[in-house]
Order: C-alpha cells, then structure tokens, then sequence
C-alpha cells in the first residue's frame, strides 16, 4: 500500500489540506477500489484501531460508506447516532466524546450540524477525526469522491469546466467541492438562484451564473446540489415548482445542448425538482459511481490517517 503520508493528523475539511494530499488520496483510493472489487473485499490494515461513527444529523450514504470502509480495512467499529443518545439528556458534546473515548477509541468520524464542531473538537482531544459533514461549512470525502469520480470520466481535472448548480449557500458539498477542484486546477463556476449563492463566493476564485442553460452549454461536468429546505428559516425561492422551471435539470434542457454532459448529484436527490428522473437514472448521470466511489475514497483516508497515529496530534 502506498507509502506517502498526509500532511495532517486530521480530515477537517479541504480548505486545510494540501493538493499533494489529495493526489495521495486518489492514488490510494486506487488500489482500495482494487480491492473492493475482489472476491475477498477485506484487508487486515487496520485490526488494532478502533473507530466510531458519531452521527448528530441523519444519513444514509456517509455513515454507511465510513462504516463498510471500516470494516474492509478490518477496523473495530462503533457506531452512535445522536437521537438515541444522552445528548437528548442535555450532555455536552465534549462530555459526550471523551466518555467514547475512555472506551479506547482511537478515531473519530462525526457528522454535526455546527459549522467548526470537527476544529472545536481536535483542540479539545487526542483522538484524530474526520468530517463527515458540519453543518452548512465542508463535507471533505464528499469532495473527494466527487473530484475523483470525475478524474475517472475525464482524466486530470486541471483546465476542465465544472458547474455546481443549486443551493450554493445551505451546502458543504459545494465549498468542499470548490476548494478541491480549485486545488486541482478546475476551472469552476457555481449556478442557481441569486437568493441561494452567498455573495463572497467569488472570492474563491470561481465565476457565478444565474443561467442554467447557459452554464450547462459551457462546462464538462455539472454537479447537482440540493436544495436545503430544512435549512432554509426564511424562503429565498417562491416555490419548488418555480425553482424546477427555472433551475432544474431535465432531458429537455440536455437534449437542446450541442455536447453530452457529465451529471452528478452527491444524494438525496429531489426527484423533479434539482434533477428529473429522465436525467438521474440516464446515461448522463454518474451518480452511483459516486457512491462506489465513496468506500474507495474512504478506505484510503481512514488508511492513510491511521498511518499518522502517534504523530502529536495537530491539524
Ligand atoms: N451525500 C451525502 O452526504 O449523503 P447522506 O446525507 O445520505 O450521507
């Protein structure tokens, strides 16, 4: 397995690590995707770690993915979700991780609706930890396993068009996605209504659109984001039916484009509102390459951390 090392003890986000770190990434992703593949998926890389998966916000495809990546790399698991836990009894989060912790556990990946909570808690403890989605900030593997899955459709990523559509503001998928891509020398352009894209997103260094037709004509690939109505207090669309008319993607709209496009969505898709069924389950989409992906992607970060145990934990 691959001998690099990443320049961090934790996975906080993309914003805090290095494009030599997301090669190493790919790279090993590479060979667990090779494994993963085999009659016999599991390997014994990390039999003397014990990982637990500290979910605060529902999930279907992260938590499982951490979980099966775990397993697969022979990892002892526990798994906590937040609505069954004394967290309901008022208990900190800090209280909260370093009772797990005294049970001998050696990494933490947490969901948490608190943008930060991941910094909050690498300051505070000596477990190293891994985002899997805080709130409205990163989504770090998500990024990863996007920016990966696209390298498999179009080869290196430098120079290539790439549009993110949607709910730019509710979403960590986009930030994480537009600090790897950028990282990585896309070219990369967000797209939806004026009410859901923040105003400092340029400052990352991306172009922003209003036209959906428009920008699917210019990039390559376009990844579909949802829309966040659990996150939206106030209304910044009139309707979903006006947001589908305007913003959403259908077979209509890629048929009238001159090249084929590459479709993602990282899930739950709103079928008929972000993306139509004619286009999710078509040729276009790569959807669920994503999610196989995603294991692939997972192994090599769990992996490559676990490799950094015994480093003075610091991000
Ligand atoms: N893509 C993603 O984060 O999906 P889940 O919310 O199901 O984990």
């Amino acid at each position: 397995m691959s001998q690099g090392t990443l320049s961090t003890n934790h996975l906080l986000g993309i914003k805090y690590i290095t494009d030599d770190d997301i090669q190493l990434i790919f790279e090993t992703a590479n060979k667990f995707k090779e494994v993963i593949n085999r009659p016999i998926k599991k390997v014994p890389s990390l039999r003397d770690v014990t990982i637990a998966n500290l979910f605060f916000e529902n999930s279907t495809r992260t938590k499982l993915s951490f979980e099966l990546a775990e397993k697969r790399l022979s990892a002892d698991v526990i798994n906590f979700s937040s609505s069954s836990s004394s967290v309901s009894k008022g208990e900190t989060l800090l209280d909260t991780v370093n009772n797990i912790l005294s049970m001998k556990v050696d990494m933490i990946v947490m969901r948490h609706p608190a943008p930060g909570a991941h910094m909050f808690l690498a300051n505070h403890i000596d477990a190293q930890i891994i985002n899997a989605g805080d709130g409205t900030h990163e989504h770090p593997t998500q990024a990863l396993l996007d920016a990966y899955s696209m390298r498999e459709r179009v080869g290196p990523l430098m120079g290539k068009r790439i549009c993110i559509f949607g709910d730019i503001m509710h979403s960590r998928v986009a930030l994480s996605n537009i600090y790897c891509l950028t990282k990585l020398g896309a070219k990369v352009r967000v797209c939806g209504p004026p009410t859901l894209i923040p105003k400092y997103i340029s400052s990352l260094g991306i172009e922003v659109s209003y036209n959906t037709k428009e920008s699917l004509d210019w990039c390559q690939i376009a990844n579909v984001l949802r829309i966040q109505l659990e996150r939206q207090e106030i209304k910044y669309i009139p309707s979903l039916r006006e947001y589908s008319l305007y913003y959403g993607i259908n077979k209509k709209l890629l048929d009238s484009l001159d090249e084929k496009k590459i479709i993602m969505h990282p899930g739950p898709i709103n079928r008929g509102v972000e993306l139509d069924t004619d286009v999710a389950d078509s040729e276009h989409s790569i959807i669920l390459d994503q999610v196989e992906n995603g294991v692939a992607i997972r192994m090599a970060v769990l992996f490559l951390l676990a490799n950094k145990r015994g480093d003075k934990l610091s991000h």
